[in-house]
């Protein structure tokens, strides 16, 4: 049996995006599937790996977690909005340069976890910042390369 789909309106990247979902429907799925943004990757499902990192309000949050009937009247911003036309966004930039990334699988999560972490604290100490990165998962990387390219950033970033 279908669950009756509720209509609302959500605001990605500064867009106005109209969806009609079930109440059931994840934040995730619901970016991914109605508004064919699927920079925004699964993993885990469950709150553990990071992947899904979007932010609402500027906060990083796990979409997976979140359902989009929670979202309306909130700023969701998702890995698409981070690049300006041709020219990439600082973070994004830092972890070309870096080698940040390999399989990129959780590189939308992290990229979105650094630039909220970024912009909140642009002075954040290292070990600060190593405890925030641990909140997302990678399996290629050994994680350096990740840390080494948020540094990049922190430097580009600061007003
Ligand atoms: S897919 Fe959301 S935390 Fe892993
Ligand atoms: S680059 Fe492959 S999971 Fe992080």
């Amino acid at each position: 049996m279908n669950a009756e789909r509720v209509e609302l309106t959500l605001t990605v990247n500064g867009e106005p995006r109209a969806v009609a979902v079930e109440p059931r429907k994840t934040l995730a799925d619901t970016l991914r599937e109605d508004c064919g943004l699927t920079g925004t990757h699964l993993g885990c499902e469950h709150g553990v790996c990071g992947a899904c990192t979007v932010l609402v309000d500027d906060e990083p949050v796990r979409s997976c977690l979140m359902f989009a009937v929670q979202c309306s009247g909130v700023e969701i911003r998702t890995v698409e909005g981070l690049a300006d036309g041709d020219r990439l966004h600082p973070i994004q930039q830092a972890f070309w340069e870096h080698h940040g990334l390999q399989c990129g699988f959780c590189t939308p999560g992290f990229l979105m976890l650094a630039t909220s972490v970024l912009e909140a604290r642009p002075d954040i100490g290292d070990e600060e910042l190593r405890e925030v990165l641990a909140s997302n998962l990678c399996r290629c990387t050994g994680y350096q390369n990740i840390i080494t390219s948020v540094h990049a950033a922190r430097d580009q970033m600061r007003p």
